[in-house]
Parts: C-alpha cells; sequence; structure tokens
C-alpha cells in the first residue's frame, strides 16, 4: 500500500493529491499551511481531533521505517513518492505535531520549465550549460525553498557520459538522470549518540571512489572544507547548495565554515583557496509575487581589500511590482568577461560573447 493510501492520511489526502500544492505545513492540530503557486495559505479544520495528527505522524514514520519518541524528537525521511517529511513532536514542538512535507513534483524538470516559471531567460540557461560543460564549480545559494536542489538537479542532469558522478546529500532527494552516479546518503547519530556518518565523511571517501564530479546536497560546517579541497584538486565541475541571502554572504557563510574547522589558517589563505576553487554562485529569491528567480549569477573573482569579490554576470533589476502584485523587472546581462572566459570559450567558441554579452 502506498503510503498516501494508508487511513491515517485520510485528512490531508486531498492536499497531497492536489497538484497545485507544492508544501504542505502543519503546525499543530489546530493549523495547517500549504504552499499553493509560491504563496502560502492556511488551509482550515483539516484536523477535527489532535488523535488524528498524532495516528498521521504514526503511519509517516513507521512506512518510513522510522521512529520518533521523546528521547529523538525530529526525524527526516522521504514519504515513497520522493515527497520529502520532516516531523517534530513533544518536547521540541510546542502546539502539538509539526509535520513539514516538501512534496516530490515533476513540475520543475528542465531549463525549459525554469524558463517558462519564469526562474531564468533561455540566454541564463544556454550560459550555465555551458558552464556545467566547461566544469565550472558551481555554488547554488539562497533561502529555504527558494528552488536550489531543483536548479542543481536540472544543471546536473547536463552532465555527458563518460562522467563518473559521486552525489552526497543528507536526505537523498536530488531527481537525477545521470548514467553513471554513485548516491550516498548521510546517518545521523543513534540514540546513543554513536554511529554518525557525516557529509565530510562521505566526501573524504568519495574522493577515493574516482569520481570526474561530486555533488553535495548541502554544507553547512566541516564538510566544507572537503568541499573546497575537491573542488581543486581535479574534481572541477563539482557542485553544491549553500544557504545564504546573497553571493556575498554566501561567500561570507563558506569563509566562516573554513574558519571554524579550527586549521589555523589565516582568512587571507582561506579567502584565496575560496578564490580559487569557486567559479560560479547562482543567487535563488522568492520574491513578493511568489515566482521563484535566479537573481543573480555572479563571478566568483579576486581577493581585493580583504574581501572575495562577486560579480554578476546575469541579474534580475526589480523596479517595482504592478498592482496585482506581479514583480516588474528583468533579467540582465552585464557585460562582464569573466575570468573562466576561456574555459567557456573552448566548448562553447565565439557564441559565449554573445552569451555574455551587455543587454
Ligand atoms: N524555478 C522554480 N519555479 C517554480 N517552482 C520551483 C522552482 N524550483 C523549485 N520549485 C519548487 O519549489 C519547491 C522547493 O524547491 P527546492 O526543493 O529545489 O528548494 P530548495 O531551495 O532546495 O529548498 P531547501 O532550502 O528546503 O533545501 C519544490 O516544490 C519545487 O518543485
Ligand atoms: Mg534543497
Amino acid at each position: 500500500m502506498r503510503v498516501i493510501d494508508k487511513p491515517g492520511l485520510a485528512p490531508i489526502r486531498h492536499l497531497l493529491e492536489d497538484a497545485a500544492v507544492t508544501e504542505i505545513m502543519i503546525n499543530g492540530p489546530q493549523q495547517v499551511f500549504v504552499e499553493r503557486a509560491g504563496q502560502m495559505v492556511e488551509v482550515p479544520a483539516v484536523f477535527t481531533h489532535p488523535s488524528q495528527l498524532d495516528l498521521l505522524v504514526d503511519n509517516l514514520v513507521v512506512a518510513a521505517g522510522r521512529g520518533v519518541s521523546a528521547r529523538a524528537p525530529m526525524a527526516d525521511f522521504r514519504m515513497d513518492d520522493g515527497s520529502r517529511v520532516n516531523v517534530c513532536i513533544a518536547p521540541v514542538s510546542l502546539q502539538g505535531p509539526a509535520v513539514t512535507i516538501r512534496k516530490f513534483t515533476h513540475a520543475v524538470r528542465s531549463f525549459n520549465d525554469l524558463v517558462r516559471a519564469g526562474t531564468l531567460t533561455m540566454r541564463m540557461a544556454e550560459f550555465l550549460a555551458c558552464a556545467v560543460r566547461a566544469r565550472l564549480n558551481i555554488l547554488f545559494s539562497g533561502g529555504t525553498g527558494t528552488g536550489k536542489t531543483t536548479t542543481l538537479g536540472i544543471l546536473a542532469n547536463q552532465i555527458t557520459r563518460g562522467e563518473r558522478v559521486v552525489v552526497i546529500e543528507d536526505t537523498a532527494e536530488l531527481d537525477l538522470s545521470i548514467g553513471h552516479c554513485v548516491r550516498l546518503e548521510s546517518r545521523r547519530a543513534n540514540n546513543e549518540g554513536a554511529g554518525a556518518i557525516t557529509l565530510g565523511d562521505l566526501l573524504r571517501n568519495s574522493l577515493r571512489m574516482r569520481p570526474t564530479r561530486i555533488l553535495v546536497g548541502e554544507i553547512r560546517g566541516d564538510e566544507a572544507f572537503e568541499m573546497v579541497h575537491a573542488m581543486t584538486s581535479g574534481h572541477d565541475g563539482s557542485m553544491a547548495v549553500l544557504h545564504a541571502s546573497s553571493p556575498a554572504h554566501a561567500v561570507a557563510r563558506l569563509e566562516l565554515m573554513l574558519l571554524s574547522r579550527g586549521l589555523a589558517l589565516p582568512l587571507w589563505a582561506i579567502q584565496r583557496q575560496i578564490s580559487t576553487s569557486v567559479d560560479l554562485i547562482l543567487q535563488h529569491e522568492i520574491l513578493q509575487d511568489g515566482v521563484r528567480r535566479i537573481t543573480h549569477v555572479c563571478e566568483v573573482g579576486e581577493v581585493e581589500d580583504g574581501q572575495v569579490r562577486t560579480e554578476p554576470l546575469f541579474e534580475y533589476r526589480l523596479a517595482g511590482y504592478d498592482a496585482a502584485g506581479r514583480a516588474v523587472g528583468r533579467f540582465v546581462a552585464t557585460g562582464r568577461r569573466p575570468r573562466f572566459h576561456e574555459k567557456l570559450r573552448l566548448v562553447a567558441g565565439d557564441a559565449v560573447d554573445a552569451l555574455l554579452a551587455a543587454d
């Protein structure tokens, strides 16, 4: 039986089956929100009794072969349809079980889908396809739910045959159709605090698996060091997600992660490492109109005046919002010639100049 058919899921089945709903957020039995077309809306009266939510949580975690208890009150897992679930119960969740379901939709699976959704322009898509072929190291930056994983998956699917890709995630969710690919998933510590296998452990191990590229679902801490090292040691063309609100913030977060690793390296050395390893940062944002956009495609430049420069090649210029609340603005190319221009020319010839020419 599919999870969605389990009796405990009846109260939210209509939300799970509604293709327009992309996320379901249950904040205890009294309050349920969904994301519909990029906007958060409350759904009234989903549960008539708190026990319905307890049953729902039981059904979800048992189907995933997991458990939650007062000692281990949080769990992350996937449903059998690929949807990603996070569950938090008491004592950490205060108003009853909090359940967040990121539905697995096939709505956005290609560059064409991204262009249709208004996330980028076809010219930007063509540039990014070149960037993958030219083996640039790319960071996907943005806030929660802005579309980072989705874009990474679409770019990764440009990787051609003849490559061997190692994919490292906390919870496997990337939607990939790469022929030669090894997928690794980290493991949390058990209730006694033992047996954890971190992203850093997997990254170190992956270097011995002869990958030609490494993809990391998200870098948050110690594994940043292994990632940057991999990017500069023959695994160029690697990609990783990082939570940050702007390209400059992404660099700052990376600096902080590398500094807190305790290697006693001075900031300038860390900055030089970032500048030589990361080529591109894609900034993802959901603007007030609910549309997910790649607001900046930035080159990571040299270190100048004690800062790693991030220079936009493409950016979204927002002029304001119209009466219907839609963003009024446009994507522009800045006309900048990036440091990796020659690498792009090797794969795309003169076409690169047209892709990068100023609007
Ligand atoms: N460009 C897009 N246009 C419209 N919807 C999108 C776009 N990209 C992703 N989505 C949808 O938005 C939701 C979030 O996408 P995704 O998981 O890629 O975000 P994320 O930034 O990786 O989130 P998180 O921070 O939680 O990891 C998904 O339901 C996905 O289908
Ligand atoms: Mg993600």
